[in-house]
Formats: C-alpha cells, structure tokens, sequence
C-alpha cells in the first residue's frame, strides 16, 4: 500500500498497537503525526527509530481528553504536513475493577481518554477533511465493547462507546467523502497479554478458533486497509480481530 502525500494522526503511538500502525503508515510512505500523553523513553525510542529511518514525522505530546491539547496536536500537523486525511484513535487506557469498587475516578478517566478523546480529535480532523472531500477515521474499540466482561464496565461503555461514535459518523460525513470505521482487537500479543499466567493464557487460546493470540501487525494491517482507497466502499462498519473469538 502506498500513502504517499497523505498524513495520519495515529494517538497513543508511543507504544503497543498505535506505536505499530504508525510504523506501518510510514513504511507506506505516509507522513506521520505520533501522539502519546507525555515525552517518555519509550516514546523517545519510537522517535529516534524514525529520525533513523528518515520517515516524515511530527511528535505531538498531548492527552486527548483535553480539547485544549487536541488543538495543539492539529495545530502542529497542519504546520508541518498541511493536514491531516487520516485519523487513528487509538489512544486508550485500562482501570479494572468490579463496579461495587470501581471509583469515579477510574470511571471517568477511562470514558474521558477512550471515549472523549476520540470525539475531541474527530471533531478537530473533520473540517479540513469535509473541505478536501476526502478522509479516514478509524477508531480503535474492542471485542470487550461488543461482548462486555466483568471488571471492565467502564472500559467496556467506552468501547461500545466508539462503536455507536462510528456509525454516527459514518452517516454524518459519507456524502463529503470521509470514512468513518472502528476495528475491535480481541487479544493482541502487548505489555498486557504477555503478563497473564500460563494457565489463563492456555485458557484463553482454547475459546479462539484461530488457536493463537493477534499481533499488532495484524491490527495495523486492517488499519492501512480501511484506510486506503481500495476500502472506499465500506464504512460504519466494525472489523473484529480476534482469530474468530467473536462471531
Ligand atoms: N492490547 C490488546 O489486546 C487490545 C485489545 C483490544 C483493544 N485494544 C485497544 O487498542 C488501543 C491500544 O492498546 P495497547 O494495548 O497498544 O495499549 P498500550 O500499550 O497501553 O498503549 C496505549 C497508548 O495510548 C497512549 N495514551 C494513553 N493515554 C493517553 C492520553 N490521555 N492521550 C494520548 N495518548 C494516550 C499511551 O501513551 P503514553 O505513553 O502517553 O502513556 C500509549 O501510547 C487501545 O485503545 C486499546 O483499548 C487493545
């Protein structure tokens, strides 16, 4: 695939899956927007890997919850690329707990970066993208908004969250010529799935009728797709990734 003269915002690119799509987007020859909430090590690393690379890129450090930032991170893109035709909303958090426990603190947060910071950086990318005619948005939500689990009430809302945000936006903007997807990840190889035991991992291999855990590859591979003009007939849709898990 080939995304030259195109940019992406890829959030939350500092690590994990957004950190893997926004490598395949460069390798594709895209110009790269690279969000993470802060400047860390391992963000410094995915930077260093593109200056390396000679990949086109802008670093824009900013939490997607708050508008103010999001505006910041629009603003640095379209000074660097002009604008942005591609959004990934992949930035995203975890804060377990059973309802009866779960804090309003926990409750919020993961709601406001999940599920707000998709709206916040929509709303920044669709004017330039309804004047152009032409965009992409894809939002990362997961098999967990479809399915639900226990402990996960806030994460799963958030999720299922998106995948109502997408189809409303796919009716919203079709006839400017944007498209409005989501992608739901079931379990992806990360930080995450690496720390479960074995025995729940055995566990978890035995409900996926693929019979293996995803890779961020996998994700980033569906990404460029919905992305590319080869999609352009498909939008409001929601593409698992999860080896069968859900069907
Ligand atoms: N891994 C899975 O199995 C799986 C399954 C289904 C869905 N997903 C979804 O896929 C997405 C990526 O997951 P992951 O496993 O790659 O997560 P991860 O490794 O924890 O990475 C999360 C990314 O989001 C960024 N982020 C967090 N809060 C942010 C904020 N307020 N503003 C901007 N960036 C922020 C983090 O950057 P900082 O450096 O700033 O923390 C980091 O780059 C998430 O939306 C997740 O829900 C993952």
């Amino acid at each position: 695939m080939n995304f030259n003269q195109k940019t992406v915002l890829v959030t939350g690119a500092s690590r994990g899956i957004g950190k893997d799509i926004a490598i395949a987007f460069a390798k594709a020859k895209a110009n790269v927007v690279l969000n993470a909430s802060r400047m860390s090590d391992y963000f410094q690393e995915v930077i260093d890997y593109f200056e390396e690379n000679q990949f086109p890129y802008v670093a824009a450090v900013g939490d997607v919850s708050k508008q103010d930032d999001v505006k910041k991170i629009f603003a640095l893109a379209s000074e660097k690329f002009g604008q942005v035709d591609i959004l990934v909303n992949n930035a995203g958090i975890i804060r377990d707990n059973l309802l009866m426990r779960m804090s309003e603190e926990e409750w919020d947060s993961v709601i406001d970066i999940n599920l707000k910071g998709t709206y916040n950086c929509t709303k920044e990318a669709i004017r330039p993208m309804m004047k152009n005619k032409w965009g992409r948005i894809i939002n990362i939500s997961s098999v967990i908004g479809l399915i639900g689990n226990p402990g996960q009430a806030n994460y799963a809302a958030s999720k299922a969250g998106i995948i109502g945000f997408t189809k409303a936006m796919a009716k919203e903007v079709g006839k400017k010529g944007i498209t409005c997807n989501a992608v739901a990840p079931g379990f992806i190889i990360s930080d995450m799935t690496e720390s479960l035991n074995e025995d729940l991992k055995e566990k978890y291999l035995l409900s996926i009728p693929l019979g293996k855990f995803g890779t961020t590859l996998d994700v980033a591979n569906t990404v460029m797709f919905l992305a590319s003009d080869i999609a352009e007939y498909i939008t409001g849709q929601v593409i698992n990734i999860d080896g069968g898990l859900v069907m």
